[in-house]
C-alpha cells in the first residue's frame, strides 16, 4: 500500500478537513503565518490564493485577484481591493478607476501593462464595495508581503487610504502624506490620491486632487528613470 503523497506547509488545525491537494496546503486559518519565502515564484502565489480561505471574502467572491502588468517590473502600485468589474475579470483595476490609472500613467509615458505590477490590499471583493475590514487586510497581508518579495520594486505607490494604512501602518491622513516619499524595507514608497476619488473630484485646478496626482506622478516617473540609468 502506498501512502498518499501529501505535503502541508503548515500545522492545520481547522476541524474541517479540506477536500482536495492544493487546497489541504492552505492555512486556514488566518492566525496562521505565512513566512516570508513560503512561495518560490509568483505561479505558486497565484495557485494558492485561487483558492483561500482565510477571510470571509472568500465566500462572496466571483475571482480572487492577484495582480496585473509586468512582474520584472521596478514600479509597484497597490490598491485597496478589488470592485465589481475586477471580480468579474479577475484583474485589478479594469473599471472607471483602473482607465483613470492608466491615463494617469500614461500621461508620463508610462504603460501600466509594461512599466508597472499592479495588485490591492485585499484579492476579494468585499461586498458592496465596502472599505476592507482590519482582519481581511490582516489575513491577505501575507501575500501581498510576498509579492513585493518576488516582484522586487523599488518604487511601491500606495493609491489611497486602505492602502496607506495596509502597508505603512501609518494613520496620518492621505491629503497630509501624498506626494512623500517613505522609505519602507529599502524601497521608495509614495502615497497617492485613489483614482476612484478623482473621478469624484474632476477639478485640474491647480492644487485640485487631480492637479497634485499629476505632479506626483511626475516625480515618480523622474525617480524611475533615475534608477533606470544606474541600473
Ligand atoms: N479599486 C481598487 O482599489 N483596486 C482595484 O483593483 C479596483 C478599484
Ligand atoms: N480618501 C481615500 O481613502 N483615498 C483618497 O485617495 C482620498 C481620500
Amino acid at each position: 500500500m502506498t501512502e498518499p503523497v501529501q505535503f502541508s506547509l503548515f500545522e492545520i488545525t481547522d476541524p474541517t478537513p479540506p477536500s482536495g491537494d492544493t487546497y489541504a496546503q492552505i492555512p486556514l486559518n488566518p492566525e496562521v503565518p505565512i513566512p516570508a519565502g513560503t512561495y518560490a515564484d509568483l505561479a505558486a502565489l497565484n495557485a494558492h490564493c485561487q483558492v483561500c480561505q482565510r477571510c470571509g471574502l472568500a465566500a462572496t467572491r466571483t475571482h480572487v485577484v492577484v495582480s496585473r502588468g509586468n512582474p520584472r517590473a521596478t514600479l509597484m502600485i497597490i490598491g485597496e481591493g478589488p470592485g465589481q468589474a475586477e471580480d468579474e475579470q479577475g484583474r485589478p483595476f479594469v473599471g472607471k478607476a483602473g482607465q483613470l490609472l492608466d491615463k494617469i500613467l500614461a500621461s508620463v509615458n508610462l504603460d501600466s501593462e509594461q512599466d508597472a505590477y499592479i495588485c490591492n490590499i485585499v484579492k476579494c471583493r468585499p461586498p458592496g464595495n465596502r472599505v476592507p475590514e482590519p482582519a481581511e487586510a490582516a489575513a491577505c497581508l501575507p501575500y501581498l508581503l510576498e509579492q513585493i518579495r518576488l516582484v522586487d520594486p523599488k518604487i511601491i505607490l500606495l493609491a489611497g487610504a486602505t492602502a496607506v494604512r495596509g502597508l505603512l501602518q501609518e494613520s496620518q491622513g492621505i491629503t497630509k502624506i501624498r506626494g512623500q516619499w517613505f522609505e519602507w524595507q529599502g524601497r521608495w514608497c509614495m502615497p497617492i490620491f485613489h483614482p476612484a476619488y478623482l473621478l469624484r473630484n474632476s477639478s485640474r485646478e491647480p492644487g485640485s486632487p487631480k492637479w497634485l496626482t499629476w505632479q506626483d506622478i511626475q516625480a515618480v516617473r523622474d525617480r524611475l528613470r533615475q534608477i533606470e540609468s544606474q541600473a
